[in-house]
């Protein structure tokens, strides 16, 4: 198994004190920010967007994994570029042929990670011929839009079909998921295949984040099937 990294997500977190939360993430030990940019139009809810992403970048040297919920996400890829994303996530129901080739060479041009999403209606094969042009696959295993839902067992399957293609082409594409992540959701999602999650109301509905990140941890280590 890849390195296992533990991404919060800050949708869960106080959003009059955005700052701070992502400081104590930091302090927490969290490998990566997860910051969710939802438009009113992909997904329901409005949250943040690129000035954000940017004043944060001012407070933190976190690596900044940047979900774009939003349609039509190459107008505002520029504007998350320079705000600092590390990583930057498109989802594939929002964005395909030449304007999804042209947006992922931008990102990676711009030495950002490049990533696409898979929500849960939506097929592992839909990214299928895009693999060898991303560096991570993230799997939703809630619908995505809010926090606090529950894991969906039933996208298993899916993560375990794009390690055993991205095995198949010998790449390194790394397996994300997103929604219902806890100490009891963890394993099996590790299991399958993926290697980087992201956790929102588990972390940040803990009193101790630290030692939450180290129960998902501990929870994925002892997870037998
Ligand atoms: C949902 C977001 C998630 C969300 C996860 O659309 O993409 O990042 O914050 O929250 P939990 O871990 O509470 O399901
Ligand atoms: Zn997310």
């Amino acid at each position: 198994m890849s390195e296992a990294l533990v991404a919060p997500s800050l949708l869960s977190g106080d959003f009059a004190r955005l700052g701070e939360e992502a400081l104590r993430c930091e302090r927490a030990g969290a490998d990566w920010l997860h910051l969710d940019v939802m438009d009113g139009h992909f997904v329901p809810n409005i949250t943040f967007g690129a000035p954000m992403v940017a004043a944060l970048r001012r407070l933190t040297k976190l690596f900044f994994d940047v979900h774009l919920m939003v349609e039509r996400p190459e107008r505002g890829l520029a504007d998350c570029l320079r705000a600092g994303a590390d990583m930057l996530t498109l989802h594939i129901e929002a964005i395909d042929g030449d304007d999804l080739s042209r947006a992922l060479r931008a990102i990676r041009a711009a030495d950002c990670g490049a990533a696409l999403s898979v929500r849960p209606g939506t097929a592992a094969e839909r990214v299928f011929p895009w693999l060898e042009h991303i560096d991570m696959v993230l799997v939703m295993t809630v619908e995505p839009g809010a926090g606090g839902q529950t894991f969906m067992p039933d996208m298993l399957p899916k993560i375990k079909a794009l390690r055993e293609e991205i095995t198949r082409k010998g790449l390194s594409t790394k397996i994300q998921v997103d929604g219902g992540i806890n100490e009891s959701t963890i394993g099996a999602a590790a299991e399958a295949g993926a290697s980087i999650f992201v956790a929102g109301s588990a972390l940040f509905g803990a009193g101790d984040m630290a030692r939450a990140i180290k129960g998902l941890r501990e929870a994925m280590l002892n997870y037998e099937c």
